[in-house]
């Protein structure tokens, strides 16, 4: 596997191998991986011809006083782990060479699907991610992209972005990992404690009560969320940040499960903060 830190050499190799008629797909991550990571990494190497992963926490995505600083890094285990899946290169750059001084340029995906959820409890978030994804879409030059179901918002921003600026990329989603337990796989995860990993199962507990509600027929949105939140209040460390359902296709209100959903929840365990969520399908 290649390793590229600079913009400039990542760019170029990925010209040549457009120009050698191969087929790019990119993996965008912020690292520390997880099968999460490597369940899009498998379905890049099953659909692509070269399969290029980038590893880079973005500060520009985190709001003061969020985790960029203890944010978990291993870049050496990361790169092993991507080794062993046939991964043609990574792409690696410092802040410096991302964002060098002077930088003064960002993307910003406008409409209801920012301003809910985590756009409205992160603001400034989906700017950094979609600045962010911009960039490595024109150093990597990908035909396809590769985003998790497990940040559904995130994936629905850079499928607007994609398809409002143009860019020439087929966004490929993929279904959430999870734990044994029902836990979402999360580079997360490993800030919480023997008692808050158990008490973080509220999440998936939360949507999996939703889904058999709505099997048993309930449709009242308002109904769905009290249920939800009922579950969850049943753990003293969990804080809810939002409990929500809305239109899968745009994020728009619903108030009845009368189409397809999104079941979408930000849960505060201790001082770490997970998501988690649900397509409902109807
Ligand atoms: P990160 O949190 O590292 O996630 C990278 C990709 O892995 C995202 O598309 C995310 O949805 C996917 N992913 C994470 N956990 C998953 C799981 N349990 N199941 C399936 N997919 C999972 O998301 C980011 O990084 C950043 O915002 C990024 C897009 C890289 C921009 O900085």
């Amino acid at each position: 596997m290649l390793v590229f830190d600079r913009v400039g050499s990542a760019q170029q190799w990925c010209i040549d191998q457009k120009k050698a008629g191969k087929s790019i797909g990119l993996v965008p991550t912020m690292g520390y991986l997880h099968e999460g990571h490597l369940a899009l990494v498998e379905q890049a190497r099953k659909q692509c011809d070269t399969v290029v992963v980038s590893i880079f926490v973005n500060p520009i995505q985190f709001g003061a006083g969020e985790d960029f600083d203890t944010y978990p890094r291993d870049l050496s285990r990361d790169q092993a782990l991507l080794e062993e899946k046939r991964v043609d290169a990574l792409f690696a750059p410092s802040i410096s060479e991302m964002y060098p001084a002077g930088y003064h340029t960002f993307v910003e995906v406008g409409g209801e699907i920012t301003a809910k959820l985590c756009g409205a409890s992160r603001p400034g978030h989906f700017k950094g991610v979609a600045t962010v994804v911009s960039k490595l879409f024109n150093i990597c030059l990908p035909d396809k992209a590769y985003f998790g179901q497990k940040d559904a918002q995130q994936a629905m921003v850079i499928e607007k972005m994609v398809r409002e600026l143009n860019f020439p990329i087929e966004i490929v989603r993929v279904p959430i990992v999870r734990e044994a337990d029902g836990l979402a796989k999360s580079s997360r995860n490993v800030y919480l404690d023997a008692e808050q990993r158990k008490q973080a199962l509220v999440l998936s507990k939360a949507l999996a009560e939703a889904h058999s509600r709505i099997k048993q027929g309930e449709r009242d949105v308002a109904r769905l969320k009290e249920i939800m939140r009922a579950v969850i209040a049943a753990s003293p460390q969990a804080n809810i940040d939002y409990v929500e359902i809305y239109d899968a296709a745009d994020l728009s209100d619903v108030e009845q499960v009368d189409r397809n959903v999104l079941i979408a929840l930000a849960v505060k365990i201790g001082s770490t903060r997970l998501i988690d969520n649900l397509l409902v399908e109807v």
